[in-house]
């Protein structure tokens, strides 16, 4: 399937998000959501996004309503320079923001990156625990309230929006963070961020720190004050509203809630604790929770990283009833065992179905309906792909047309691609596959080999034909619906070079599906490995402080 935007075309503009109150964004009351998806999730183990995948999900975001996008850390390589750009440049809505550590050719980066958006930001860090600065900086607190003076002033004279964060403020003397915070202030910080780094915080010693906080910086008062913790123990959505609780009005969160280690706080479950509870916190967000779980599926499947089946509001059985007792009761009157509607967060709504006979009208409508805007050569290919799906299953839904658009998203990379595959499995000898491999350059290279099972046999046939060494490390398959003929979804992790990276793909044959998400992937380890080798590792010390 062709490229697909999310742009609004100019002749049908976006809707006007649905949100808890869109337009109440100065109300006082109003907490805003950053997503850090991006940036903190895109740091997960494994995750490789091309510019095009994030320019997806940032496309997405918006229209799910979050007020500020942090799309990446751009010094940290050309690809996330560019990714950070591109999303500045294409998506309108919420605030773009590029993460700088305190120094200056971060922050400089950062400001390039986002000088075009509608609304920019740079948001720059430095650590203010003494286990930071001692062991990770060797510096001194006295460096640490030059860097975040000279870091602020700069990222300042570049963009009027500017977010500083004290890192690792939990375990930090609470007066030495005051005084790096009010430094931030008085050079034109307007958000500071109070970040739970390692996940160590319980909720109420959180809320007393910002509460003190409040008390020896009270120009705080001035500006917006935003949390940012960490899952490490589990408590980082649990700290997120304590902070809420304490007066922050933004919160740093991710979808899924993935990001370094145990990820961040879990993007949807902020959003409904305040929408469902609203009544009795009065508090709420612009979000569009009906945007929820598409938003989820979409990042679960670009990350390759699968939401566990009991996750709170996206997991699949979030909103199943098992026991006897509460499917009666549900079934009664479904306020017995529900606190949400399903359909609030966007679940249950794969209504949409289109069969072998519809036409490319047909076709083009229902991706609209989906968000996504497909004309000319683009439309062609898309229809080409859906007729080849149709031939094989009778009813095409909505969640099916969802992971077409985004698998076809995956091959807009320079990389390796599977041209065709042959199998020969039985049970009473090994299985062996022979395949062909379009490479970077355009040749189509073949290999074989003779596996431990059909899919082993097919992904190092892959390896014998790229002569790449690349190691499985996870694979797994789901499907993309119910019934027989559902599509099948595979993700693949390996391992090559010492980087690991993830693919997925998308068939009806699984075998199929399989092969493409090995190529992918590594696709993504080459790269991933090439950056490695090029860049000098990003590390917390400020260059400016490197020894002589
Ligand atoms: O966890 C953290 O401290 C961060 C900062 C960069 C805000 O991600
Ligand atoms: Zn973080």
């Amino acid at each position: 399937m062709a490229a697909a935007s999310r742009e609004p075309s100019p002749k049908k503009p976006r809707p006007k998000p649905q949100g808890d109150d869109r337009d109440m964004e100065h109300d006082p009351n109003r907490v805003l959501i950053f997503d850090t998806t991006l940036r903190d999730g895109e740091q997960s183990p494994g995750i490789s996004l091309n510019a095009a995948e994030k320019l997806e999900i940032a496309q997405q975001l918006a229209r799910m309503g979050v007020d500020v996008i942090e799309a990446g850390f751009p010094i940290a390589s050309p690809g996330d320079f560019e990714a950070v750009q591109r999303i500045a440049r294409e998506v309108r809505g919420p605030i773009i923001a590029g993460l700088a550590r305190a120094n200056p050719a971060d922050v400089e980066r950062a400001g390039e990156a986002v000088r075009d958006a509608d609304r920019p930001r740079i948001h720059t860090f430095v650590s203010t625990s003494d286990i930071h600065i001692e062991h990770q900086l060797q510096a001194t607190r006295d460096d640490v309230k030059g860097l975040a003076r000279a870091s602020v002033a700069q990222a300042r004279a570049l963009v009027e929006d500017v977010e500083f964060s004290p890192m690792d403020a939990t375990r930090a003397d609470v007066e030495f963070t005051a005084e790096v915070v009010q430094i931030a202030i008085d050079e034109g910080a307007t958000t500071i961020n109070i970040p739970d780094t390692v996940g160590y915080a319980i909720p109420d010693e959180y809320r007393r720190y910002l509460q003190r906080l409040y008390e020896l910086v009270p120009d705080l008062r001035n500006v917006v004050l935003s949390v940012h913790c960490h899952d490490d123990l589990g408590l980082a959505v649990a700290n997120s509203f304590a902070g809420v609780l304490a007066g922050a009005r933004q919160v740093e969160c991710a979808v899924n809630g993935i990001g370094e280690r145990a990820g961040n706080a879990s993007l949807e479950e902020i959003v409904m604790l305040l929408h469902t509870r609203r009544p009795d916190i009065r508090l709420f967000t612009g979000a569009v929770t009906g945007e929820i779980a598409r938003t989820s599926r979409l990042v679960s499947r670009l990350t390759g990283y699968p939401v566990q089946p009991n996750k709170a509001i996206v997991g699949r059985n979030a909103f199943a009833h098992e026991s006897g007792i509460h499917q009666d009761g549900v079934l009664k009157e479904r306020s017995t065992y529900e606190i949400m509607d399903a359909r609030s967060v966007g679940l249950e709504d794969n209504q949409l179905v289109l069969g072998k006979h519809s036409g490319r009208h047909a076709l083009r409508q229902a991706l609209e309906e989906l968000g996504f805007e497909v004309d000319g050569q683009a439309l062609n290919v898309a229809f080409k792909k859906f007729k080849d799906v149709a031939d094989k299953k009778k009813q095409v839904t909505a969640m099916d047309l969802e992971a077409l658009v985004t698998d076809e998203l995956r091959d807009q990379v320079q990389g390796y691609s599977l041209e065709w595959f042959d199998v020969e499995a039985s049970s009473r000898r090994p299985p062996h596959a022979t395949v062909g491999v379009r490479t970077p350059d355009g040749e189509v290279v073949q290999g074989s080999f003779t596996g431990d099972g059909p899919v082993d046999a097919i992904f190092r046939a892959i390896n014998t034909a790229t002569g790449i060494d690349a190691r499985l490390r996870e694979f797994r398959v789901d499907a993309v619906t119910g019934g027989e003929d559902a599509l099948g979804e595979t993700s693949v992790v390996v391992e090559v070079s010492g980087q690991s990276a993830a693919g997925q793909g998308v068939s009806t044959d699984i075998l199929e599906a399989a092969g493409q998400a090995y190529v992918r992937a590594l696709s993504n380890g080459v790269r991933r490995a090439r950056i490695a080798r090029e860049l000098e590792p990003i590390s917390g010390r400020a260059p400016e402080l490197a020894a002589p």
